[in-house]
């Protein structure tokens, strides 16, 4: 398991109602960090459904969710979980957290 984070933007850069990208300095994978009304949370930036950015789609605050571009499904932010059709299964959730003047995130799967 990776323990170490990667910087994905300083904090002024995500303000409610944004997102930011990054790649995991260690395993390479896409990381997208959404503000939700002052919360941080992230993903990984990939739809389950075949694999498309997420960052690539529409992030809706008031539902807390993004939809992908390509196909239309939905994802909650919060925790990753599929909200509809076509995907079923969850994108993974990545750990966040605001350091020194900075967000950070790392892909911690195994
Ligand atoms: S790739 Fe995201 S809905 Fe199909």
């Amino acid at each position: 398991m990776s323990e170490t984070w990667t910087f994905v933007c300083a904090t002024g850069e995500l303000l409610p109602g944004e997102f930011k990208t990054a790649f995991d300095e260690v395993t390479g994978a896409g990381i997208v960090v959404f503000n939700l009304d002052g919360d941080l949370y992230a993903l990984e930036d990939r739809c389950s459904h075949e694999e498309f950015e997420l960052s690539a789609g529409s992030f809706d605050s008031a539902a807390s969710s993004i939809e992908c571009v390509l196909h239309g499904a939905r994802f909650d932010i919060r925790d990753g979980r599929a909200l509809c059709a076509p995907a079923y299964e969850p994108v993974a959730k990545f750990p966040v957290k605001v350091e020194h003047g900075g967000v950070w995130s790392r892909d911690d799967r195994d």
